[in-house]
């Protein structure tokens, strides 16, 4: 139930593997061992402050080994089921070197090898290491959320009042506005992604504005270079035209914070339009490639919500926001519009967090149907599953190397998940990593040839940066 195709590995020069293995992950390190450090020294409780010492020793360790490329060593068992998942890769893998292992499940071993070390304690089992980071570049999105709340009062006001958008009359009328925010939502929710922290580690507050408000958006429309939304809208309203009463959509989750945020408008509007019934979340369960969904903080997230004055003026020590002016009572009420609507779909049971430990594990979702048999039967259930972000992507097609061309058709690339599958598989995801499928002929190459595209070094280092984006589509329930 695996790629037979090679991988990509961290020893390979022209992979953004090698720059992360040898760069960014020692980064990602520190910056644990920073926040640690702090959490540390802002508690008097003494067995914290020895185990806190001792979680910045253990990550001390990690990065020496990495950086002196020693074996990956075998987990720890923490008494989760996927320990021995883990370890029994690592010896099939032939207990395989930092610098040369692939990429893809190594990247996951790093998250999952921090989280033993916190699970060994008693007063920090809990802790996410990353949440003071997923918090604060929340914060710094300030200006596009406003701007996303005004619009979402609008939008679902007019709904739920009239239910009929912009003026349409006929039924061909409103579902011609339908599909126009649809589209809209969808690619506010695809570029959201593109301030994911794990890669964009020292993004200023400018770059992070630049990257979300609307004129940036349309600018990036010519950036999808594979678009199949036409595709998942179709579906969506063939289901609810078959009169089906329950239409669920799934979406696995990937950052928090500003992405988190415009998932949650997807979510939104998708069942104020009463284009699905139900929608399921599916969070991570152990801090993970830095800025992850854990179910803490779509709590933290909704929490920020019911009282945005005091969340966006407060001040701590992680950043200025104290000297932040005011928001005006119009934004405030924006926000607590989008935090009751919210909230009242979460209490009906039509906004719900399905955590599964599948999604921490290091293979690829080639697994999926064989080793997540629940998780797969409960998929079948859905109209549509939205993958979200570049790992989740990288993990549908297996991080197959170069030798799959990037013409692969996607339905081929995602495997046991494609035709047939029982699922409809929808990705959106901005480029950040090397395997791109399903591109049309010629694409690839010519990217290649514009600037810092990689050129002739055989790097596709146009797809390192979360500049372009790919929305591809799969029917596996077709027959
Ligand atoms: O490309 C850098 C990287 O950390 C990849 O290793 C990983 O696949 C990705 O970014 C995480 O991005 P996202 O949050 O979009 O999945
Ligand atoms: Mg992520």
């Amino acid at each position: 139930y695996d790629t037979k195709t090679p991988q990509y590995k961290t020893s390979d020069p022209t992979s953004f593997a090698y720059v992360s293995a040898r760069e960014r992950w020692p980064v990602i390190i520190t910056q644990g061992i920073d926040d640690v450090h702090r959490s540390t020294w802002q508690t008097k409780d003494e067995e914290t402050v020895k185990e806190g010492k001792w979680i910045v020793s253990e990550l001390a360790k990690l990065k020496y080994e990495l950086q002196h490329d020693r074996q990956l060593s075998p987990l720890l068992d923490d008494g989760e089921p996927d320990i021995l998942g883990y370890n029994k890769e690592l010896e099939a893998l032939g207990n395989p070197k930092w610098h040369s292992v692939p990429w893809l499940f190594s990247e996951c071993y790093l998250y999952r090898r921090i989280s033993t070390i916190f699970s060994q304690t008693q007063k920090w089992k809990s802790y996410d290491i990353f949440a003071r980071q997923k918090m604060s570049t929340f914060k710094s999105s300030r200006p596009a959320v406003l701007e996303l709340a005004a619009k979402y009062k609008d939008i679902v006001t007019e709904l739920e009042s009239k239910h009929t958008l912009k003026g349409a009359k006929t039924e061909e009328e409103v579902e011609a506005a339908e599909k126009v925010l649809f589209n809209e939502m969808m690619e506010i929710c695809l570029w959201g992604n593109a301030t994911d922290l794990s890669l964009l580690t020292n993004l200023s507050y400018e770059d992070i504005q630049k990257l979300q408000g609307s004129e940036a958006r349309k600018a990036s429309e010519k950036n999808i270079i594979v678009n199949d939304l036409g595709k998942a809208f179709d579906v969506l309203t063939a289901a609810k035209h078959s009169g089906k009463k329950e239409r669920r959509l799934d979406i696995v989750l990937d950052n928090a914070g500003f992405e988190l945020f415009v998932d949650l408008i997807l979510a939104g509007y998708l069942l104020a339009a009463g284009l699905v019934t139900t929608i399921v979340l599916h969070p991570k369960s152990i801090p993970w490639f830095v800025s992850d969904v854990l179910p803490g903080d779509f709590a933290s997230l909704i929490s920020a919500l019911a009282d945005p004055q005091s969340f966006y003026t407060s001040s701590d020590d992680d950043n200025d926001a104290g000297k932040a002016t005011p928001l005006t009572d119009e934004e405030v009420s924006n926000l607590q519009f989008l935090f009751q609507h919210w909230s009242g779909f979460h209490a009906e049971g039509q906004l719900v967090l399905r955590p599964n430990r599948f999604w921490t594990e290091g293979g690829s979702y080639w697994r999926l149907p064989a080793t997540a048999t629940d998780l797969l039967e409960d998929f079948k259930e859905s109209e549509l599953i939205v993958f979200k972000g570049d790992l989740n992507y990288r993990k549908l097609t297996a991080d197959v190397s170069a030798t799959w061309p990037a013409t692969t058709p996607f339905a081929e690339a995602i495997g046991p998940l494609g035709p047939k599958s029982g699922v409809r598989v929808l990705a959106l995801r901005t480029c950040k990593a090397d395997v791109v499928v399903g591109l049309p002929e010629g694409e690839d190459e010519r990217l290649r040839g514009t600037d810092n595209g990689g050129g002739s070094s055989g790097a596709r280092k146009w797809a390192w940066s979360g500049k372009y984006a790919v929305v591809q589509f799969c029917d596996g329930k077709a027959s």
